[in-house]
């Protein structure tokens, strides 16, 4: 019998394309968001790619235990994948009572469910390279050190980590045992080749890749590259870019560790990541050379908080996981711009 896999948020950007690959692995999924950041649009584009019209959808929100204990009671979850969190790091910063309430008791009522299942639980975490910080090495393994986080919503994924951590290490055996992965994603970006789910920023975008198809469209006047003047090649900081799809299968790969009982810990921390570092110059390049267009874009201040420089070692991943990043930067870039210009209705 298929094992059913529950997807917190997974209406969402990361979640609706971790679902497709659930699905197409043979999985049953469970779709679980509260909608408080995303439409039906990615949920419907989904069901059109996977062809399940009847996908199961709860919308409730995971800060509200007695609606987490409904669900466990209505569903059989062998695995969980919890990405039901606020993501904005400028906003954590000014509302960070609101980052810290939302993430954390959410997360907590997810594992104090997950505990309370006699089977137990098998639980994915979605954690971030942001949890390094400015690294001195690079690239950085999982042995790299964490650094104090710069933002509240930095300081969730640290805590989030630290929080499965310690369940697990407590609650590894016997009747409501949990097991643990924690995937710190470095930049995921792109869509779905389909041109059917991809990201939907509300307001002006923060992240880089839907900042350019937006300017590419006609929605943003100009990029600004924050900052030309780091000690990298060109100036512009450098990070490792993820395509939503391949980042989607380390998924797969992370649930069917745990559920075929292939950990070599009860918690594993793994970088998803392609191990190529990447300047925003070079991904604007790319990004008019694939697309054939010109880019309006000027250089302006650097932005607070960014780091200089980061990129994954995902060896790790690489051989636990048999897991690699495969699609190529060009790739992902159309499929950005694909789904742009689909939202876009063009
Ligand atoms: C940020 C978060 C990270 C989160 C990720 C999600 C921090 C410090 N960063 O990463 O935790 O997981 O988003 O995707 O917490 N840039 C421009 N112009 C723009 C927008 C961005 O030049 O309009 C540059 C930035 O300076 C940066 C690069 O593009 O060098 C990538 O920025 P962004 O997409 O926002 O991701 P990060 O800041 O790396």
């Amino acid at each position: 019998m298929a094992k059913t896999v529950l997807v917190s948020g997974g209406a969402g950007f990361i979640g609706s394309h971790v679902t497709v690959e659930l699905i197409s692995a043979g999985y049953d999924v469970v779709v679980a968001d509260d909608m408080s950041n995303c439409d039906l649009t990615c949920f419907e584009g989904v069901k059109k790619i996977t062809g399940r019209d009847n996908l199961p959808f709860v919308k409730m929100d995971f800060c509200d235990l007695e609606a987490v204990h409904n669900l466990f009671a209505e569903y059989h979850i062998d695995a969980v994948i919890h990405f039901a969190a606020f993501k904005a790091v400028g906003e954590s910063v000014a509302e960070p009572l609101k980052y810290y309430n939302n993430n954390l008791t959410s997360f907590m009522n997810l594992l104090t469910v997950a505990h309370a299942q006699k089977s137990g639980c098998n639980v994915l975490f979605s954690s971030s390279a942001t949890v390094y910080g400015e690294p001195d090495v690079l690239p950085v393994t999982e042995e790299s050190p964490r650094q104090p986080a710069t933002s509240p919503y930095g300081n969730t994924k640290q805590i989030c980590e630290d929080i499965l951590r310690d369940c697990v290490k407590a609650y590894s055996e016997g009747e409501g045992a949990l097991k643990g992965i924690a995937l710190r994603y470095f930049n995921p970006i792109g869509a779905h080749p389909s041109g059917l789910i991809g990201e939907l920023p509300r307001g002006v975008p923060n992240n880089l890749v839907p900042f350019i198809t937006q300017t590419a469209i006609g929605k943003r006047e100009c990029l600004s590259i924050f900052g030309n003047d780091y000690p990298t090649p060109d100036g512009t900081c450098q990070r490792d870019y993820i395509d939503i799809v391949d980042l989607a299968k380390a998924h797969v790969c992370a649930v069917g560790r745990m559920i075929d009982e292939k950990m070599e810990n009860d918690y594993e921390v793994f970088n998803i990541g392609t191990g190529v570092p990447v300047s925003v110059l070079e991904l604007v390049n790319a990004f008019e050379k694939v697309n054939n267009l010109k880019l309006n874009y000027k250089f302006a201040p650097r932005r607070s908080g960014d780091v200089t420089a980061i990129w994954a070692d995902p060896t790790l991943a690489n051989e636990k996981l048999g897991w690699k990043a495969e699609r190529s930067v060009e790739e992902t870039l159309a499929a950005a711009w694909k789904w742009e210009q689909r939202i876009a209705g063009k």
